[in-house]
């Protein structure tokens, strides 16, 4: 037997006023992405044939961010102009979902909910009408699940419309429903308004499967965590630690250690080798790998980077796109850039900026120096204060030294420039020229002079 298309339709129209933001609620971001991307995640665990996003409030800004995250996933958009309740927003993306269709029911601002969790409820769905419920301590706000004497579901009531007695039960609706969908666009049709919010409720579908001689299946969550939504920046901050709890258990089962799980922050990915520490307070984005025996430093932010076996970065410094061999020191307080990349045994110490410079084995910069656009070789050392002058106001030029050269401390040296193998450049010069390779080569004042007789100023 063919198995009924699986069509997730996650509504994601609501204006969510209490964010107070001028960005649609289902793009505020968990570890980094959109709300809505976790939820779209889910779906696509779930193997969807398709996947409908009913849109209002905001509703350009949520398709350009689709646009520009080149997701693989196709979505079919549902546009509800105004918002006239859960009922009428799926009933947006029905004429697109197919009868032998199974339909899951999801919520845009509910970023934890799990797959394994969801594919339970669409097994329960095959021939029903299947919820999603769970237990809390406090229902305050939910629709209440309502059962008969035999424990079967009978109804839901929202919080408004229930009575005193109703509003003590703590099983609640998460909003996540699946039914066929046949069943469910006839269901829909019958929906009313006649509540206390005016709304057209999907949650009366459940008496109507019950009038149906339906026994509406229920499956209850793991956890209240997984599928809490998201109405404002309290809520979001709490999802934020479930999740980067969630994920730091998860490496540290891996084999990762970190000093303390909950001062960690991981918005992306990580592939770490064996023996990798990260220290407290550190922001690692992107795409980040780290080799054997890897050490971060606390407080560090690390953004799209690969680091080698053995290389250790010092606390306070910020690595972006940039790429570092084996065995390398990096830190404290240095700033790799885009396109910074050091092979083995490269030492970067405080107050070093590097971008778009290629660094040989073994080179050093240890103080205070900017390097941009370039080429630094093999065993060369560069003193503190040297400043690769990149750009003359209009463009970028290139600084190349070759290998084993000195640069001395305080130079400036004026790209497009060249110091050849093994020169020695004296401190506190101004190359404009190329160095020939060999030799001391500097450029300052000719002589030091000492005025015996000078006299301080004195405040008058
Ligand atoms: C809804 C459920 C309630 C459940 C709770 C779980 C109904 C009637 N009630 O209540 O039983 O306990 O979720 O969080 O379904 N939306 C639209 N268009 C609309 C209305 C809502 O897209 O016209 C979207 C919202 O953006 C939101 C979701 O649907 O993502 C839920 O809507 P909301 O108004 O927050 O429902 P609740 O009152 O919380
Ligand atoms: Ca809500």
């Amino acid at each position: 037997m063919k198995t009924a298309p699986l069509h997730c339709i996650v509504l994601a129209a609501g204006q969510g006023t209490r964010m107070k933001s001028a960005l649609p609620k289902v793009l505020h971001p968990v570890a980094g992405r959109p709300m809505l991307a976790h939820v779209l995640d889910a779906a696509r665990a779930l193997s969807a044939a398709a996947v409908h996003v009913v849109h209002g409030h905001g509703g350009d800004q949520v398709r350009a961010w689709f646009e520009a995250s080149r997701r693989p996933d196709a979505v079919r958009w549902a546009h509800q102009a105004e918002q006239k309740g859960t009922a009428h927003a799926v009933q947006q993306a029905m004429p697109a979902v197919p009868d032998d269709a199974i339909v899951l029911v999801m919520y845009g601002d509910v970023p934890l909910i799990s797959a394994q969790t969801l594919a339970q409820l669409i097994d329960a769905a095959r021939r029903t009408l299947a919820v999603l419920t769970v237990e809390l301590d406090d229902p305050t706000g939910y629709g209440r699940i309502l059962r008969d004497r035999r424990h079967r579901v009978s109804g839901i009531v929202e919080e408004k419309d229930a009575n005193a007695r109703q509003r003590r039960i703590r099983e609640v609706n998460t909003g996540f429903v699946a039914a066929p969908a046949k069943r469910l666009r006839g269901w829909l049709k019958e929906v009313r308004n006649d509540n206390a919010k005016g709304e057209y409720y999907l949650t009366d579908i459940v008496a109507l499967a019950v009038r149906d001689k339906l026994e509406v299946a229920t499956i209850t969550a793991a956890s209240a965590e997984e599928v809490e939504g998201i109405n404002d920046r309290i809520q979001l901050a709490r999802a934020e630690r479930v999740y980067q709890r969630r994920q730091a258990t998860g490496l540290l089962a891996a084999g990762l250690s970190l000093a303390d799980p909950e001062r960690f922050d991981l918005r992306g990915t990580l592939l770490h080798g064996r023996d990798v520490h990260v220290d407290v307070g550190c922001v690692l984005e992107g795409r980040v790998e780290l080799g054997d025996g890897v050490r971060i430093g606390p407080h560090c932010v690390l953004r799209d980077v690969i680091l080698g076996a053995g290389t250790i970065v010092d606390a306070h410094s910020v690595l972006e796109k940039a790429v570092a061999g084996r065995d390398c020191r990096i830190g404290p307080f240095a700033r790799l850039r885009p396109d910074a990349a050091l092979a083995d045994d490269v030492h970067v110490g405080n107050f070093v900026e590097i971008k778009k410079v290629r660094l040989g084995r073994g080179s050093k910069a240890n103080h205070l120096a900017y390097l941009g656009d370039g080429d630094v070789g093999a065993g060369v050392n560069i003193g503190a204060g040297t400043i690769f002058c990149n750009y003359d106001g209009a463009n970028k030029h290139e600084t190349i030294i070759e290998d084993g050269a000195f640069i001395g401390s305080d130079t400036q040296l004026v790209a497009p420039v060249r110091v050849g193998r093994g020169a020695t450049v004296g401190a506190g010069s101004t190359i404009v020229r190329d160095v020939p390779a060999g030799g001391l080569t500097l450029c300052r004042a000719r002589e030091q002079k000492t005025y015996p007789n000078w006299k301080r100023p004195v405040k008058k």
